[in-house]
């Protein structure tokens, strides 16, 4: 690919991540948005393979039964001209932290409401994750089949707990038994809910912004009502501003239902408009690298082992920060300075993967791993070594001894932890005296996925017992002295082989340092 074939194929893409709070509609409305692309040709494709009748992978059934989706997947299609990579992400909060770094890897953010329920604990962290990157938001408020909140109040709520000033793109004309439409002021136009009988889905606006006034819906109370609220908009209420929306301070919003499949296609066409193509990235030199710079670079957000357990494989997924994929390519892993030929990879779509021979900044690789990397390393194929900054790292708050069952089985045990340890499905520490492993968490269910999966794909039926302990502290190795540990502050070492104390309560911690006042604890490495 040349310069500028390069240059016009990433300003084609657009890379983004869908939030929300847990059934507020994030898997009907990607389902959607599949459709559009023409990826799946029925609904029900990503629904069932979320309830693990599709593509019944183990953990999946961890999701049947708990009624969640936690794993995040990567969907690519083409659509109007731009080539669409959705990111999925765990909406349930114990997986934040793998959220967390798939929105490292996106260019703008999708937030899904449900509009009976308005702002939810999880929309609200998910969101404030986005505003510290400064991308682009879009708000989606779905379920407008179902009664739901004044949209008013909706729009007000999203900008006082959210603290962003909102644009609504359209507006809806009734909702539940009663929705007519949506007054969709960005396109001025009305898009009916049930087509009239000429199979009329669009009917224009005049140019003051009304009905043609012998249209019977001027005649209806929720037409009226909405034309209110949207002249009060007009008057008292923010102006689109594309500048506002591309730094992350202003969120058109959209109304919608996405299992009638309504108002969807306006929003996804909309979007696309204003969503951003791949940004500059800064590494941690300060160094700018440039989306359409010749020289491949990437920094691997995620690590899934057996996505596919007939398989075994582990997949490390790579957002490309700058230049080409060229399947074959030799590059410099940054970590290690090791050069890794990478000539297994693949790219995915709602119901399969296919190898992938090209991708561009902007595109998400996965890589068939045998161990090489690590979440948050660096690969580049230049010669100027580049090490994207650092992904956030969650520090567990919840830790427990783990031990096999069977004493006989130490090898899958072993093998087993490691690899989901990579993955960052949870965090490894080790008794620094005695050796025994020790694991930490953000959330509970981070154990019990562990759990299920150590039995599912490595035959390792595990024991775990908490240990009471809730405060991770790092001490520098210089200063520590193995007698400062105590029943209350057990001393323990991280992957990186780094001591840390895990403290009972805030008391233990403080007690600690009452005692130890010239030695510095640090919350996180
Ligand atoms: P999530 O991924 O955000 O967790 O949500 P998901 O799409 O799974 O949707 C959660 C529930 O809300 C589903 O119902 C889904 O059908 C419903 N839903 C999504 N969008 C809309 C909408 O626009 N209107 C209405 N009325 N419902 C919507 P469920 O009963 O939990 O699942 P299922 O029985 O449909 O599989």
């Amino acid at each position: 690919m040349n310069e500028t074939t390069l240059d016009q194929a990433v300003a084609k893409r657009r890379t983004f991540a869908i939030i929300s709070h847990p059934d507020a509609g994030k898997t009907t409305i990607t389902e959607q948005l599949l459709l559009f692309g023409g990826v799946v040709r029925e609904a029900g494709t990503v629904k069932a393979r979320k309830s693990g009748n599709y593509a019944k992978s183990d953990w999946m059934e961890i999701e049947k039964k708990r009624g969640i989706s936690v794993t995040s997947s990567v969907m690519q299609f083409d659509y109007q001209g731009k080539r669409i990579n959705i990111l999925d992400t765990p909406g349930h909060e114990d997986f934040s932290e793998d959220t967390y770094r798939t929105l490292m890897a996106v260019d703008s953010a999708v937030m899904v409401i449900d509009s009976a329920k308005g702002i939810e604990p999880q929309t609200k962290k998910l969101f404030q994750i986005c505003k510290m990157r400064g991308i682009p938001i879009f708000t989606f408020m779905n379920k407008l089949d179902r009664d739901g909140r004044e949209p008013l109040d909706l729009v007000n709520e999203l900008e006082e707990v959210l603290g962003i000033d909102a644009y609504p793109m359209n507006w809806p004309i009734g909702m539940g038994k009663g929705l007519q439409g949506l007054y969709d002021r960005y396109n001025q136009r009305v898009v009916l809910y049930h087509k009239d009988a000429q199979g009329n889905q669009y009917l224009p606006l005049e140019e003051d912004g009304t009905l043609a006034s012998d249209h019977p819906l001027t005649e209806d109370s929720a037409y009226q009502d909405a034309y209110a609220d949207m002249e009060l908009l007009s008057e008292a209420g923010n102006q689109f501003d594309k500048e506002k929306i591309a730094s992350g301070e202003l969120t058109p919003v959209f109304f919608g239902s996405a299992l009638a499949n309504f108002g969807v296609k306006t929003f996804l066409d909309t979007y696309l408009q204003y969503a951003p193509a791949p940004a500059v990235h800064v590494d941690q030199a300060g160094e700018e690298i440039a989306p359409d710079d010749a020289e491949f670079s990437g920094f691997i957000f995620k690590i899934q082992a057996n996505m596919n357990p007939n398989h075994r494989d582990r997949i490390a997924f790579v957002r490309i920060c700058s230049g080409e994929f060229d399947r074959g390519m030799d590059v410099t892993l940054n970590r290690t300075g090791k050069v890794i030929r990478l000539s297994n990879s693949t790219q995915f779509m709602a119901d399969a993967r296919h190898t992938v021979e090209k991708a561009v900044a902007g595109d998400i690789v996965g890589l068939y791993d045998t161990g090489n990397f690590q979440i948050g390393d660096t690969i580049y194929a230049g010669k100027q070594a580049i090490q994207f900054e650092k992904l956030p790292q969650f520090t567990p708050e919840l830790f427990v001894h783990v031990r096999a069952k069977n004493v006989m089985k130490q090898k899958s045990f072993h093998k087993g932890i490691q690899q989901l340890v990579q993955e960052g499905a949870v965090q490894l520490y080790t008794n620094y005296n005695t050796g025994d492993y020790i694991l930490g968490a953000v959330g509970q269910l981070q154990f019990e996925v562990f759990q299920f999966r150590m039995l599912n794909e490595y035959h390792s039926e595990v024991v775990m017992e908490p240990i009471g302990k809730k405060i991770a502290r790092w001490i520098d190795p210089e200063q520590l002295d193995e007698r400062m540990s105590s029943s209350r502050n057990l001393l323990v070492k991280d992957r990186a082989g780094q001591p840390l104390f895990l403290f009972e309560n805030e008391f233990a911690e403080r007690w600690f340092k009452g005692k130890y006042p010239d030695i510095e604890l640090t919350a996180k490495l």
